[in-house]
């Protein structure tokens, strides 16, 4: 097992190894996070902060509460209250942050590669929590972390992906994750929103709900990223969810042990029926609960902690 990255930005660079080492740090975390004293020492006297330029309620909470457990500090960057409102440039607010000690810096940015520029520029850890529509790499561990715990594996099984493909970073990373652990993986939604171009990343495409979803042991459902669409690709909401919006009637014709997935937050009624989301199946609350676990074996791998190892894949 093995970490030895100073950074995380993507999942693309990471090798299988590498996100199992994640993985399974994270369960020992999770078992952390069980215990009646859930902090540990691991991080005591470092400066984290979180460069949220894009609203979040999931990641920025987890990375936060996730570097407290670790017995860090954590500092919470409010763009809207922040000198970017006077142009100051994302390279000097992260170069100040820098100068006052920040050990890690947590990006979320709308420009697709601004983890990947602060990387260049910084000696601090840099973490990508979602650049533009490029990739999600904690919500792609936290997606097959939660998919391991739920069937026992990875590898064999058939996870669909479903909805807004084009314009999803958490759609890339878990691309990239899930194949990378040897899942069959097969995306659908409407063909403006899943070009057959994704083929070329060693998935399947398909815009036949019905048939994308039969055979599937994990249901990934994507909301529309209506902030990222330049312009209307489908005729209308309505139209949508009746198309490609996770109902009874397609459940009912799923494995019966199928798990349902999504990274939040949801559009009830559009891509996922309210009750579904909230039924037995849906293990939607358990990936923002694994999320944390999750984080705080990034922050610790990164940092050159040792990675926990495990025998079970
Ligand atoms: N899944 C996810 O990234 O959620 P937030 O936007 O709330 O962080």
């Amino acid at each position: 097992m093995s970490w030895t990255k100073k950074h995380l930005l993507d999942i693309e660079s990471l090798t299988a190894e590498e996100i199992i080492t994640v993985l399974d740090t994270a369960r020992g975390f999770k078992a952390v996070g069980e215990r009646a004293i859930k902090k540990v020492p691991a991080l005591r006297g470092k400066t984290v902060v979180n460069l949220f330029v894009e609203p979040s309620t999931r990641t920025r909470i987890s990375f936060e509460l996730a570097a407290q457990r670790l017995s860090a500090d954590i500092v919470n960057f409010s763009a809207e209250a922040s000198s970017f409102k006077k142009g100051e440039t994302l390279k000097d607010t992260a170069l100040n942050l820098q100068a006052l000690n920040a050990d890690f810096i947590i990006i979320r940015h709308s420009a697709s590669g601004a983890p990947h520029f602060l990387s260049r520029v910084l000696d601090a850890h840099v973490i990508n929590a979602g650049d533009g529509a490029h990739e999600h790499p904690t919500q792609a561990l936290l997606d097959t972390f939660t998919i391991r715990e739920k069937k026992g594996r990875i590898a064999g099984l058939n996870v669909t992906i479903l909805g807004d493909i084009l314009y999803s970073r958490v759609a890339r990373s878990d691309i990239w994750a899930l194949t990378k652990l040897g899942a069959n993986v097969t995306l659908c939604g409407p063909s403006t929103l899943v070009p057959k171009t994704f083929e070329q990343m060693g998935c399947r495409v398909t815009h036949d709900m019905d048939e994308a979803i039969r055979n599937a042991d994990v249901i990934n459902l994507l909301r529309i990223q209506h902030e990222r669409q330049r312009k209307t690709m489908f005729p209308s909401i309505g139209e949508y969810a009746q198309l490609f919006g996770l109902n009874q009637a397609r459940l009912a014709r799923t494995k019966p042990d199928a798990i349902i997935m999504h990274p939040g937050p949801i559009n009830r009624g559009v891509e996922i029926d309210s009750q579904i989301a909230d039924c037995g199946r849906s293990v939607i609350l358990e990936q923002v609960t694994n999320g944390l676990a999750v984080r705080m074996a990034v922050l610790f791998l990164v940092n050159g902690g040792k990675a926990l190892t495990e025998t079970a894949q």
